[in-house]
């Protein structure tokens, strides 16, 4: 017979581990049982507030569906997300900065010329985005693949709108010979993430804002290359230095040039002033880079 006190209990635990044959899961399992007691005996945990952690999580856990994740937006929150991104994508080389996915996306969006104007009817002022796609070593690449999503111009989501079933304000661009991008969309703005369910009863608690500055999501692509997750975040937008999710980064800051009326960038007539973006997305290799 052996029985534990507060320190013991943990080597026991992980003691238990002694049989696990895969090796990874055992290190990552001991690990958390190390954190979690250290955790209990730091606060010094009592048994309500264990009980309330239990119920939380299992509001979590009710109140995720086949389109809402709140396990992810718990994450999202409290920086584990962005955490294992920026563990997982490293930017050397100068290869452009990951971020957060968020609860949006909707995979197989249409394929549209380049040029399109991805935000037919939606709200918002118009803006025209443009760049290159490149390699780490400043080569284009032609036919990368811009997998581009965003809000409207009042921080709506297509999902997220009353009646609303089509997808807006999103298309897939491919780049040209040039490895050139351009497509028409709006400027985003900022919006709350979803505070309707227990994160939002967590933010309140810890006096937080649940709010991300406005940005477009893209996933860009290339073959022989490792595909990104990333934003374009608007330069002055609010919420830059608080962003809800711990998403935002320096690099993807990208100037909102305005425009009066007039002529836009191919020349189409503008009747309201517009605005103009330019950004260069560079990849790194698919093997990862060596030297
Ligand atoms: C978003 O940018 O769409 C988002 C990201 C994380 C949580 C909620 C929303
Ligand atoms: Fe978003």
């Amino acid at each position: 017979m052996r029985e534990f006190d507060e320190k013991s209990i943990t080597g026991a635990v992980i003691e238990r581990l002694a049989e696990c044959n895969d090796p990874r899961f055992k290190q990552v399992m001991s690990s958390l049982v190390t954190h979690l007691h250290d955790f209990v005996r730091d606060v010094r945990l009592t048994e309500s507030e264990w009980m309330t952690a239990i119920q939380f999580l299992t509001d979590v856990g009710r109140t995720c569906t086949d389109k809402r994740q709140e396990f992810i937006l718990l994450s999202d929150t409290l920086g584990v997300s962005v955490l294992v991104i920026t563990l997982n994508h490293p930017t050397d080389h100068g290869s452009v900065d990951s971020t957060v996915m968020g609860p949006f996306y909707w995979a197989d969006a249409p394929e549209r010329a380049l040029g399109s104007n991805l935000a037919e009817g939606v709200k918002g002022e118009p803006t025209f985005y443009s760049g290159r796609v490149l390699g780490v070593d400043g080569r284009p690449l032609p036919n990368a693949l811009l997998d581009i999503w965003s809000g409207d111009g009042e921080g709506n989501y297509d999902m997220q709108i009353p009646g609303e079933t089509g997808m807006k304000a999103r298309g897939r661009i491919r780049t040209d010979a040039q490895g050139r991008y351009r497509f028409r969309s709006i400027k985003p703005t900022y919006y709350p993430v979803p505070t309707d369910g227990p994160v939002g009863v967590m933010l309140r608690k810890m006096g937080r804002h649940p709010y991300r500055p406005g940005h477009i999501h893209m996933i860009v692509s290339a073959a022989g290359h490792a595909p990104v997750t990333t934003h374009l975040f608007v330069a002055n937008s609010r919420y830059l230095d608080s962003d809800a999710v711990f998403g935002m980064k320096e690099s993807l800051v990208a100037r909102f040039d305005r425009h009066p009326a007039g002529p836009g960038p191919d020349g189409e007539p503008m009747d309201t002033p517009f605005y103009t973006v330019e950004y260069d997305f560079r990849l790194r290799p698919a093997e990862g880079i060596t030297g």
